[in-house]
This record gives C-alpha cells, structure tokens and sequence, in this order.
C-alpha cells in the first residue's frame, strides 16, 4: 500500500501479472471474504522485507542476519518468510491482539513446514515490554510505530527496541508521507485479482499530524468489507524519527528512498541509501537505526 499509486505500501513494490480469464470449464475462484487474507495480498509483500532487511544487514555488519523480530507483527507474514529463507533462521513476532495472532498459526505458521514453524515463536505482548532473546534485526513494517502519538512514547519504544538488539543490531522502520497525504476525505482504489482494495483518508490534522485512514474491500460478488482496518495515527517525519532514534541511543540511521519509474512516475520498489531526496507529493521510506558504531560502507 503506498501513497504513490493508491495507499499505504506495497502497491508500488507489488508486481502482479494481470488477470487471465479462466480457462473453458474450469471452476470460478471461490470469493475471498477473509480480511487478513485479503490484505496480505493487497499490501504486503514479506520476501520484499525480508530481502530488504538482509541486504541492509550484510551491508552494515558483512554477515548474514539470523534472528529477527517482528513488531506489530500482526498476521506473522514476515516471520513466516524469514523463516522460510534459511534453514538457520529463527524469528520472534510480537502483537497485542490475539486475532491477527490465532490467524498467523492458523494459516501461515501452518503453511511452513513442521521444521520451519519450529524456528517461529509468536507472542501476544506490547512491543514496549521486554522480550528475550536478542535478536540481529526487528522490523516494524507498515507503518505501525504510527501508533505513538506522543514523542516519549515513540522514543521509549525505540530505546526498549534497541535494547533488545545484539551489540550489532538494526532497527528497521518503513514510512509514508508527502502532500497527498495531507487530505481530508480522500479515497483511493486499486483493483486487485477478484477484489478492489480502497484506501480512505478520513482526516489529517496539520497541527498534530495526527490522521485517520481505513481499509475497505470490495468483494468479487460486490459485497464490501467496509472499514476492515482502521488506523489513528500520527504522521512522523523522516527528520523527527532520526532524531528520536539518536535520542534512543541509537548510533546511526540511514534513510532508503524509493526509485521512481521513468516511465510511470510511480515507485519503482528499488530503495538505495540517500542523504538527500527530491519533493515528492507521496513516498515511501525506509529508516534504518544501526545500535552500534560499527560502520557500513559510505555513501
Ligand atoms: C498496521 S498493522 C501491521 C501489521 C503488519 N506488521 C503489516 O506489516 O501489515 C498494526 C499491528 O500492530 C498491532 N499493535 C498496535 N499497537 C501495538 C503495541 N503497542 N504492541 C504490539 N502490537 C501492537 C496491532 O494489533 C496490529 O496488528
């Protein structure tokens, strides 16, 4: 779902052949009616995040990274996918909610092979509480550090996070913003195979930042899935989540920015190490904050 083509995230990452007609005889799709499955394959793309999270890892410490967390993690998909990338991975997934959580097992931990779901260890806990045990990466995707709305909240919740990072550790951070999203009443609509995916903006406070969006889904019979998600979050900046970073005890942060394609003016899904950045009406960012001095290749 990214701003840049419809809404949050993934849309611009996403490459989806086009629908094919189904072949003479065979059996229409059943209609997916499921939310979580509907937005796993509306905005997530988790072997994205985890090829993104690799190579900003060997980048940094020239090793593979082996122990990830994922915060927020909700349905588990890049756990589940981290878990699948190599035999000797192992991956934490932390969310309040139990729903998200009993679907992860039931669908994507049950997914894996027996080995794989072994190496998963799901928990029901506030990211800002303490967990063992250490881990190389935790990734917060999607936008879900959003939640804080207070400034020694999101700075106590980067400071927990670094705490729970070995000495050669990263904090990986995805962000949206830009003008277009600075609107009241705005919706956007994709069209996916058997659904539309809606993205509404409900309100952005320019003096808070703080901002109401939701999720619908049209369903391939018509039916909606009105207000699936909905989100009451404030819109950090690049510069503020750098400087709470810092604050936090965070050695360093770097900033991915999005490539553009010549052709659609849209994200192009390629994120290379930027200190500076053309405006852009509606982007999408990694910030990466590296625990140690330890440094990576310059610029
Ligand atoms: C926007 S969803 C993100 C889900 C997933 N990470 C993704 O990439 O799509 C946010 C998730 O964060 C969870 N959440 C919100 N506040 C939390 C907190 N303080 N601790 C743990 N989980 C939290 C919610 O239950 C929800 O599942």
């Amino acid at each position: 779902m990214t701003p840049r083509s419809s809404t949050p995230r993934a849309s611009a990452k996403r490459k989806r052949a086009a629908p094919r007609p189904a072949p003479r005889g065979a059996r229409a799709r059943p209609i997916e009616t499921d939310k979580y499955a509907l937005y796993q394959r509306a905005v997530q793309l988790p072997e994205h995040e985890v090829a993104f999270c690799s190579r900003v890892f060997r980048r940094c410490f020239d090793r593979p990274a082996l122990r990830l967390r994922e915060d927020f993690c909700g349905t588990a998909a890049v756990c589940c996918a981290w878990a699948r990338s190599r035999p000797d991975r192992r991956a934490w997934g932390v969310d309040l909610d139990p729903e998200p959580l009993r679907w992860a097992r039931e669908h994507n931990l049950a997914a894996l092979t027996p080995a794989q779901r072994g190496r998963v260890v799901l928990l029901q806990q506030d990211v800002c509480q303490p967990s063992r045990p250490r881990v190389d990466l935790i990734a917060a995707q999607n936008f879900s550090f959003f939640t804080f709305q207070r400034r020694d909240q999101l700075r106590a919740y980067f400071a927990r996070a670094r705490a729970q990072l070995d000495r050669e550790g990263l904090l990986v951070l995805d962000l949206m913003g830009g003008p277009q999203l600075w609107r009241d009443e705005h919706r956007e609509t994709r069209r996916l195979g058997g659904f539309h995916y809606v993205w509404e903006q409900h309100r952005f406070d320019p003096i808070t930042h703080r901002c109401q969006f939701s999720i619908h889904f049209r369903l391939g019979d018509g039916r909606w899935l009105r207000h699936a998600f909905r989100y009451d979050w404030r819109l950090w900046t690049i510069p503020e989540v750098r400087e709470l970073l810092a604050e936090a005890g965070f050695a360093r942060s770097e900033v991915y920015w999005e490539g553009t394609d010549g052709a659609t003016g849209q994200g192009n899904g390629r994120y290379r190490r930027c200190a500076q950045a053309a405006s852009d009406p509606a982007w999408v960012a990694y910030v990466v904050g590296i625990k140690s001095s330890a440094s990576s290749r310059p610029l």
